[in-house]
């Protein structure tokens, strides 16, 4: 496998190989500017209705102004950045993929072994769907569902609320001590530093409470035999590889686990476990069948909204050298001889009792 990410197609070149790990200065604000600009304020006031404006009177209109690219709505959360869209085609992907990861873990919501939790945290909560689950199978909890994006349903079980917040300003404001349990799923590439995250996971726990991540890991590969040098997997990974290094904020974040986590302070046994989830319906065993094909789908409803910005602001590609790989991953994606899957990792870890 290459170490750059190379634009597929033949003629047009790729940009320039950047190495260093200078972040990128939010291109997509500028870029949303010019769009926003030709398209007039008309189109910007067509992303959301009446209804919704007045229902969400308490937050602030610039952040409802969603950022658009290339005709798709970003998030516009004062200075965050974030490289996935938030329109409803993206937001029916997650849920796919919530649905995919819930089979795949036997119909379960967490590992972690929780006892009754009373105070329960979902940071970076997407369209809210973890939460709302939660919240249901456990009534006496209240759970707090956070995002950049509003764009969780409005008709939630009581116990379930959500917050606008970036995860990313510290200190965050809930007080010293205060959930039994923090839930963060799907932010590779969303986080400058864990290592400050977790502090402050670690400072909003209760004695006792725990923390639990899931996230997609790298490479994509062969299950029973490896993918051949030429697919387009490889070149997949390595564009998430060198975006990551590029905006300071990485897809390997798995890798890195125990060393952010213990430099964080969590101190407990950590708990890690991974599982394969099959790109397709090519497994033989009926659950890992199933996961496979809710991959596939929640795949193909999310790759374009994956790639866009991250090849285009980031790596600096062109709009058809992302469409060329975007066409080449739907190939890969159908092909019967790929038994291709990546892995879904696991933490879970407890702070400490306040006698230990
Ligand atoms: C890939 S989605 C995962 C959503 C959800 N956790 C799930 O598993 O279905 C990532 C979410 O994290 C949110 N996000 C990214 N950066 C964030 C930040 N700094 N603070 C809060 N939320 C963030 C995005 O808006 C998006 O909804």
């Amino acid at each position: 496998m290459g170490d750059k990410p190379k634009s597929p197609s033949k003629s047009p070149s790729p940009p320039a190989a950047d190495s260093s790990a200078e972040p990128v200065s939010d291109p997509l604000r500028l870029q949303a500017a010019e769009e926003d600009a030709e398209a007039g304020s008309s189109d910007l006031d067509s992303i959301f209705g009446e209804s919704n404006s007045s229902s969400t009177t308490s937050i602030n209109s610039t952040i409802l102004e969603y950022r658009r690219l290339h005709g798709r709505t970003y998030q516009n959360f004062k200075d965050a950045e974030y490289w996935g869209p938030n329109d409803d085609r993206q937001n029916e992907g997650l849920d796919m993929a919530h649905h995919m990861m819930y089979v795949a873990f036997n119909n379960k919501l967490h590992l972690a072994p929780l006892e009754n939790p009373q105070k329960v945290l979902d940071l970076g909560t997407g369209t809210g769907i973890w939460a709302i689950d939660f919240a249901d199978q456990h009534p006496s909890a209240e759970v707090i569902g956070t995002d950049l994006s509003p764009i969780q349903p409005v008709w939630v079980p009581p116990n379930c609320k959500f917050e606008l917040d970036n995860c990313e300003d510290y200190p965050w404001t809930y007080p010293d001590d205060t959930f039994d349990y923090i839930h963060i799923r799907g932010l590779v590439g969303c986080v400058r530093d864990w290592e400050r995250l977790y502090a402050e996971c670690l400072r909003c726990l209760k004695p006792g409470g725990w923390l639990e991540q899931q996230e997609f890991a790298l490479p994509i590969a062969g299950n029973d035999a490896p993918l051949p040098d030429d697919c387009v997997w490889h070149d997949w990974g390595a564009v998430f590889r060198e975006a990551g290094r590029k905006m300071g904020r990485s897809f390997e974040v798995t890798d890195h686990w125990e060393g952010w986590l213990r430099g964080a302070g969590f101190t407990g046994t950590l708990h890690t476990s991974s599982v394969r989830l099959p790109i397709g319906g090519w497994a033989a065993d009926s659950r890992w069948k199933e996961v496979g094909l809710f991959n596939r789908l929640s795949l193909e409803q999310g790759l374009e909204g994956f790639a866009t910005y991250i090849c285009t602001q980031v790596l600096g590609w062109r709009p058809d050298e992302v469409t060329v790989l975007l066409a080449k991953v739907r190939q890969a994606i159908k092909n019967p001889s790929y038994h291709a899957y990546y892995p879904l990792k696991t933490v879970y870890t407890q702070k400490p009792l306040a006698s230990e």
